[in-house]
């Protein structure tokens, strides 16, 4: 694996009044939001965050999924972003209250 954690964000759209989706929410924004967090930290040779398109999960967005972990988290909002950063990214705890119940690795 190149990276040591690898953030899949998910930023489709779909036409408007189709299936609730990532994009239309504010994927784009969480991206921004994470790559802003990877270079203050000076970490973008070992944590990515990308864009991605649908987990066909839509209705739990918006959704993110970090690997290695397999862990996907619903919900999310840009205020989220520092809690999933400082506790999993940065310190491998996942965030609980933010996890999706199909992650790979649960709760510890
Ligand atoms: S649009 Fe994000 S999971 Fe389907």
């Amino acid at each position: 694996m190149i990276y040591e954690k690898h953030i899949f964000i998910c930023t489709n759209q779909r036409k408007e009044g189709a299936r609730q989706c990532c994009g239309e929410v504010h994927g784009m924004s969480l991206v921004d939001a994470f790559k802003k967090k990877i270079k203050e930290h000076g970490l973008q040779d070992t944590i990515r965050a990308q864009k991605t398109g649908c987990f066909d999960i839509c209705e739990y967005g918006p959704n993110i999924v970090v690997y290695p972990e397999g862990v996907f988290y619903g919900n999310v909002q840009p205020e989220d972003v520092e809690e999933i950063f400082n506790e999993h990214i940065l310190n491998n705890r996942p965030v609980v209250r933010l996890a999706l119940p199909f992650n790979k690795k649960p709760e510890k």
